[in-house]
């Protein structure tokens, strides 16, 4: 839809919040109204014939799983939206790209066009996911490859910080810059396909995957989205936007529906991939998990519509690994190529849903010739998009079969990819607290390094398969989560050892224990000890791997292996403790957090390969800390507002998304309560002070902020040019060099329906002590405007808009009004 037609530069009001989570959309009734039929009926049919609602029955497809319709109408239902848009792009680089699509497409047959929409089968090919090649067209295939933070399952990559740690950075161009070295890796290992960013929002602090993506706040996930598909397609290497959409949790992620209502869908969970279209991607995978009832990969109001036509995202569609359910109706509502073709995924039956099944169903027309030479046409597109056509490196790995001497050339693909790594690591690195000048560490004379977070992982830091580390007994330092967005450690320092090179140069003694439960020795070591680092954990991970009871996402909060306790023995002999905690997510830090002797606690998430030079270089202030929080830590698990969904009376658990655009700090805000360190919060070595605020309206024509040569989207480009500008003054009170991450919150009129704040802006400021800098920055159209579900539009709602600028959602330094 192009609002542009519809909609003039004017103010326009919308009726109502329409928040009204579940109750079924007028369109809807009239769905039924208008035909003249028995509704319920027609309703049962449609399903069956997964067109909009449930149904995942294609015709003469066999369903897996099926999940039967159970007649109750009262159950959220998406409406149906066909046929798919041919793929045209709106940027000149997808239109040449898909012009070479077309006509290359032309030397294809009907056969060859399938081969490119159907992987080749699970372990039939190198990498995790393969498309054969086709030698009569001369089209060498592709290679997909996880995961988010590094090639996946082979050796001499970097295993960069997760997303998570890059989020907490609040650097664009560090999310740029950690992205194109990590897509120089893949293509180096000649990998065509990166299957991230990964950008579903952390709605809940349990989500086991929260870490592969950029934290609780859409506005901070769209930029990391962004920045990171310009980061690795400027390398080469297509990108995916995933989950598409509402895979929050892991708990029930193959046969639950997220439902929520659209208002809640475009401006939380839609926004990363609006801008991730935006930025040029290549590719979007659909998810696991059902949204109103209906499977993500054949849900049409989700393909069809918002992604292909109001984003016109111009790439091609793939499912995540087996989420496809059904060939024909997953071909008809907007899916373009199934992962890993299988039609079931991982079994190694031969045999798919498409295939050969697929070219059945064009000849006997369920399937329309035009469907298909769109699927092939978006597929080539991206190829030619990124210049894969010219010399691209084929495969030189076996994912596997890792030792395999005929097919892993063991090709270095590092480069010097520790520098960006170890970077951003550093500058993820939050300091929450810091009293009694604790840190930085000033040649302390002796230093006691305690906990198995602290410690090398002792069986070698790839024993546990995808990172998942011992069934929870404690075993070496955290430095990813686990599932397949983990990569193999080619290397990995730890705390310890880079605490040890470093206390050496200082001749500071050092003492270290990395057994949790031997309490005893952590005290003997601890007392009369200069200072004591005590190291805890948290994990998650993805829900094929169980942990230690935790099917992925978390059980709790606490932290991991006594975490609590060992910190109590510890601050009880000795007043100078320093808490290091490396987590996939929030915990509950309630028991130490104010304890006089906690004189110092450092958030370091998860790092990667660089983990313990990372934090050093923190610790003895060689990089000034600007890390800020990408999610709240409560106080309480309750005060989220928001659980993980852990049982299931029904056949499709129901998850309902009742809080709508109540998560995180937006939830804490409207019930106002007091979080232990807010979204946004991070200390530094100095200090900074914000000064001068004000705000004019600007012309249309400049478009930089927005721009990207690669844009591409369908909503109107007016709406995405900068209308307001915002100027103010940072200064460098304090006396030492550094880094401030500033944040710009929008506060809504109040009849608007919004939270009391929402992240509009930020950036990452270096700023040398005693001096000033002024910092600009633009609001769009977009920016101050939210979706109204009546009239299906971004409008910008009547009344005060209030920008509100500080250093943490909660640390407020200046207000000015939009006129
Ligand atoms: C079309 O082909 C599919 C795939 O084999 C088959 O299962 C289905 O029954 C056919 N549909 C029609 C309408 O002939
Ligand atoms: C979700 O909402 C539906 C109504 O749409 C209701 O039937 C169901 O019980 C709810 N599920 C949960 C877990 O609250
Ligand atoms: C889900 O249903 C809600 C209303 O119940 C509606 O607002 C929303 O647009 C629907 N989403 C999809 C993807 O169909
Ligand atoms: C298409 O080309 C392939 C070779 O790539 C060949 O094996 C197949 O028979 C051809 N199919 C048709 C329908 O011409
Ligand atoms: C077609 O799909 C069915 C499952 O519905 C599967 O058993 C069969 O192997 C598929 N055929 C081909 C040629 O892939
Ligand atoms: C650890 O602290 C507990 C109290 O929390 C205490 O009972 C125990 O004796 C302490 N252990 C050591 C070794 O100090
Ligand atoms: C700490 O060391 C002092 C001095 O050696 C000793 O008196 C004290 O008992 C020790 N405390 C603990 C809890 O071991
Ligand atoms: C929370 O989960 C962790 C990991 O499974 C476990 O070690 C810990 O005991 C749990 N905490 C509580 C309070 O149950
Ligand atoms: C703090 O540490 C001192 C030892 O330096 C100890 O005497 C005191 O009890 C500790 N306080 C707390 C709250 O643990
Ligand atoms: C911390 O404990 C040491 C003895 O270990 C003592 O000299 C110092 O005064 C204490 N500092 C504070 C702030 O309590
Ligand atoms: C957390 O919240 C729950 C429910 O409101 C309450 O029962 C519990 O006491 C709270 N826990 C703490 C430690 O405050
Ligand atoms: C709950 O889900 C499990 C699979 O996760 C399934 O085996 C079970 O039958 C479901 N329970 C009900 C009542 O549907």
């Amino acid at each position: 839809m192009k609002l542009s037609t519809v909609l003039p530069l004017a103010v326009l009001a919308c009726a109502g919040s329409g928040l009204a989570v579940l109750s079924p959309e007028p369109d809807y009734q009239q769905l039924f109204a208008e035909r003249d039929v028995d509704a319920a009926a027609q309703f049962l049919e449609r399903r069956q014939q997964g067109i909009g609602g449930a149904g995942q029955n294609g015709p003469g497809y066999q369903t897996v799983p099926s999940v039967p319709f159970n007649g109750d109408d009262s159950l959220p239902y998406s409406p149906p939206f066909y046929p798919t848009p041919q793929t045209k792009g709106t940027s000149q680089k997808w239109k040449d790209a898909i012009g070479k699509a077309r006509e290359y497409l032309q030397q294809f047959n009907q056969t060859e066009k399938v081969i490119l929409t159907t992987g080749s089968g699970w372990e039939r090919g190198p990498c995790v996911g393969n498309i054969s090649p086709i030698p009569r067209v001369g089209f060498p295939g592709l290679c997909l490859m996880d995961g988010p933070a590094g090639v996946r399952g082979t050796d001499r990559v970097t295993s960069f910080p997760d997303a998570i740690t890059a989020a907490a950075s609040f650097d664009r161009d560090l999310f740029y810059k950690r992205a194109h070295a990590l897509g120089e890796e893949f293509k180096t290992k000649g990998a065509n396909i990166w299957l991230g960013p990964m950008m579903n929002v952390a709605r809940t602090p349990l989500g086991g995957r929260n870490w592969e993506g950029f934290g609780a706040d859409p506005y901070l996930n769209g930029e990391g989205s962004y920045y990171s598909v310009l980061g690795a397609q400027d390398a080469g290497v297509q990108a995916t936007l995933k989950h598409y959409i509402n895979n929050e949790q892991e708990h029930f992620r193959n046969e639950g529906s997220s439902n929520l209502d659209s208002r809640t869908e475009r401006e939380i969970y839609l926004h990363p991939f609006l801008r991730g279209v935006q930025a040029g991607a290549a590719s979007v995978m659909c998810s696991y998990n059902l949204v109103n009832n209906s499977w993500a990969c054949q849900n049409s109001e989700l393909l069809n519509n918002r992604l292909k036509t109001e984003l016109e995202f111009p790439g091609y569609v793939m499912s995540d690994w087996g989420a496809q359910h059904a060939g024909v109706a997953s071909a008809n509502a907007g899916l373009d190529m199934t992962m890993p073709g299988d039609v079931l995924c991982c079994s190694l039956q031969e045999g798919s849903l498409w295939g050969g099944n697929l070219t059945t169903a064009v000849n006997n027309g369920s399937v329309a010739t035009t469907r298909l030479d769109d699927m092939a046409t978006r597929i080539l597109a991206g190829w030619f998009l990124l210049g894969q056509d010219q010399g691209y490196p084929k495969a030189n790995f076996n994912f596997f079969d890792k030792k395999d001497p005929a097919t892993n050339q063991h090709v270095d693909a590092t480069a010097d990819h520790d520098k960006i790594a170890r970077e951003v690591a550093s500058a993820g690195t939050v300091l929450l607290k810091n009293r009694r000048n604790a840190l930085p560490l000033n040649k302390p004379g002796s230093m006691a390094v305690i906990g198995s977070d602290a410690g090398p992982l002792y069986q070698g830091a790839n024993y546990w398969p995808d990172r998942a580390q011992n069934g929870g007994l404690p075993y070496g330092t955290l430095g990813q989560g686990w599932g397949s967005g983990s990569t193999d450690y080619s290397y990995f320092f730890s705390p310890y050892e880079a605490l040890q090179s470093r206390a050496r140069k200082d001749r500071t003694g050092i003492a270290w224990n990395f057994d949790d439960f031997n309490l005893a020795q952590s005290v003997m070591i601890a007392n009369m000890t200069d200072v004591a680092l005590v190291f805890v954990s948290a994990e998650s991970g993805e829900g094929y791997i169980t942990l230690d009871r935790n099917e992925g996402d978390r059980n709790n909060l606490t932290l991991w292996n006594q975490g609590e306790q060992l910190i109590r023995n510890v601050t009880a002999v000795n007043n100078n403790t320093i808490v290091i905690v490396h987590s996939t997510g929030a915990v509950d830090m309630e028991s130490f957090a104010e304890n006089p002797n906690v004189t110092a606690i450092v958030w370091a998430n998860l790092p990667g390969s660089e983990s313990g030079r990372a934090l050093v270089d923190v610790l003895y202030g060689d990089y000034n800390p600007s890390g800020r929080l990408p999610y709240t830590i409560g106080k309480n698990r309750t005060d989220y507002g928001t659980d993980v969904l852990y049982y299931n009376d029904t056949v499709t658990p129901q998850i309902n998304y009742t809080e709508a655009l109540n998560i995180d700090y937006r939830y804490f805000d409207t019930k106002n309560i007091e979080p232990r360190y807010e979204f946004g919060f991070g200390l530094s070595y100095t200090k900074f002070a914000y000064s001068g605020a004000w705000t004019q309206q600007v012309g249309s024509a400049d478009n930089s902020w927005w721009g990207s040569a690669n844009a591409s989207t369908g909503l109107p480009e007016w709406l995405f040019q900068p209308k307001y500008e915002v100027t103010f003054s940072l200064t460098n009170a304090g006396d030492w060099d550094g880094h401030e991450v500033w944040q710009a919150y929008l506060e809504f009129p109040r009849s608007a329906g919004e939270p009391p704040k929402v992240l509009r802006g930020f950036g990452r400021e270096k700023i040398s002590k005693y001096n000033t800098k002024e910092v600009k920055f633009h609001l769009s159209q977009y920016d101050v405007s939210t979706w109204c579900n009546d009239k299906q539009q971004w409008l910008q709602p009547e009344g005060k808009l209030k920008v509100l600028i500080g250093a943490s959602s909660r640390d407020i330094r200046q207000a000015v009004v939009l006129n």
